[in-house]
């Protein structure tokens, strides 16, 4: 029997394990490290730490498994991938010098202007003074004109402060550069602001050949209409509109096979779930970033789709053969709705009772729940343990009846100060008549 293990600890691995599990042509066991408390109702976990790579392999080795899925970019960023390779590991992720797509944003800036990859315009620096002297140098418009800062390194979406003058720009590359936001590095990246309609396309690749998943919408604010602070995500929705067959088709050709082709030019073959995060403006797509894994929670509404064998797609991608298998998506729309914790992102307050998850009924049909910040209290009670608590997800015919059905299953579920947006999918489709010809 063929063994399994997902590395994570969130909605998007809770999501990537029960479609590996719906989708299953062969037996299997499937293994977590190291799992939630809800994880751990359905899936055997492992209490070993995401970044903690040496134990993983070691784990790997001992248990035998056959094929191992990463769900954050944590560990990529480590090399558990080269570490796995060094010892015979099958294992379906890139490695961590193709981990710098995400892992720094000047590399990823660039690898796309040595690529001719479509992008913001952009600069880097290393200080207060070199990003005044860009600034004055008029490279991004007057003194009172928008730019975007952006921390180089991962920032767990904490790095991009959209400055709406010079002024701002410059106080916020002062807080980045002092916080430290972005690990070890010490840089910046300054770049043009682009207006459009923002939309996520991931696919799945084994270096050469390449599948398309369905596209994307994320929500990234904690509030309706988009305001308030930046979060890990507070929703997604998969549907038609989110990008049309054509624009689609011309990412792919002028996106993602120069990206796959140049990473092995550069001797780093791209291997695992690539996200390509796009502005639609009039004068075409533009990457606005690379992810080099799935997002939380556009994968948790992109998997309710999938309608091939997942963990045949994964083994086709480690062992270099996705032209052999076919990745089926349902005709459906999804969504995605995250309920939070109250004081989320800022401080998010731990320990309140949730109610209502046990209640799974037939009107349940096309919604799925998955875990993300939870636990068991003495009492087997769940309780809050997370920032993001719980993903309801949901398909159907068309959005709408996506939306109807989630919102129906987020409405039996309540603790005190938990916060959701009322509005996914809304905002996305509003959108889309005025920019119909982007
Ligand atoms: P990133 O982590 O680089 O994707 O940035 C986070 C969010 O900031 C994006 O999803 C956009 O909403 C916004 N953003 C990033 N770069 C730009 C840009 N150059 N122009 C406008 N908005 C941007
Ligand atoms: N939801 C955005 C991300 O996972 O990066």
């Amino acid at each position: 029997m063929k063994k399994i293990l997902v590395i994570g600890s969130g909605g998007r691995e809770h999501a990537i394990l029960r479609t590996l599990r719906r989708t299953s042509t062969h037996d299997a066991k499937i293994h977590c490290a190291p799992g939630n408390a809800g994880i751990a109702e359905e899936f055997s976990c492992l209490p070993v730490n995401t970044t903690d790579v040496s134990a993983l392999a070691n784990y790997v080795e001992e248990a035998k498994i056959n094929l191992t899925i990463v769900g954050g970019e944590a560990p990529l960023a480590l090399g558990l991938t080269n570490e796995f390779a060094r010892r015979n590991l099958l294992v379906a992720a890139p490695t961590r010098e193709a981990a710098r797509l995400e892992s720094s944003k000047i590399f990823a800036k660039d690898f796309m202007t040595r690529h001719r990859i479509p992008t913001a315009r952009y600069r880097a620096a290393n200080s207060v003074d070199e990003v005044r002297q860009i600034l004055q140098r008029g490279e991004f418009g007057k003194a009172n004109a928008p730019v975007v800062v952006k921390a180089d390194g991962l920032a767990a979406g904490k790095g991009v402060v959209l400055a709406r003058s010079h002024g701002e720009a410059m106080r916020a590359a002062a807080d980045l550069l002092k916080t430290e936001i972005s690990g070890k590095s010490k840089s910046i990246v300054l770049e043009e602001t682009l207006a459009g309609r923002e939309a996520s396309l991931l696919l799945f690749t084994d270096g050469r050949d390449y599948k398309l998943m369905p596209a994307a919408r994320d929500h990234k604010r904690i509030g309706e209409n988009d305001t308030g602070a930046n979060t890990g995500g507070m929703g997604a929705v998969t549907d038609e509109w989110v990008l049309d067959e054509e624009t689609k088709n011309r990412i792919a050709r002028e996106i993602v096979e120069p990206t796959l082709e140049g990473a092995r030019a550069e001797g780093f073959e791209f291997r695992g779930v690539l996200y390509v995060g796009l502005m639609l403006t009039t004068e075409g797509a533009r990457v606005l970033e690379y992810n080099v894994r799935f997002g939380d929670p556009e994968a948790q509404a992109i998997l309710v789709r999938l309608q091939s064998d997942l963990a045949e797609v994964f083994d086709a991608v480690a062992s270099r053969r996705l032209n052999s298998v076919s990745v089926e998506w349902s005709a459906e729309a999804s969504a995605c709705v995250v309920l939070a914790a109250r004081g989320y992102p800022e401080q998010p307050k731990m320990g309140a009772r949730i109610e209502g998850l046990g209640s799974v009924d037939s009107s349940d049909a096309g919604v799925e729940v998955f875990h993300a910040g939870t636990e068991r209290d003495a009492e087997g009670n769940w309780i809050v343990a997370g920032g993001r608590v719980l993903n309801v997800t949901g398909t159907g015919a068309t959005l709408d009846e996506a939306l109807r059905r989630c919102y129906r299953r987020v409405g039996s579920i309540n603790w005190e100060g938990m916060q959701y947006r009322r509005d996914i999918g809304k905002f996305a489709q509003a959108s889309v008549g005025v920019n119909r010809n982007l």
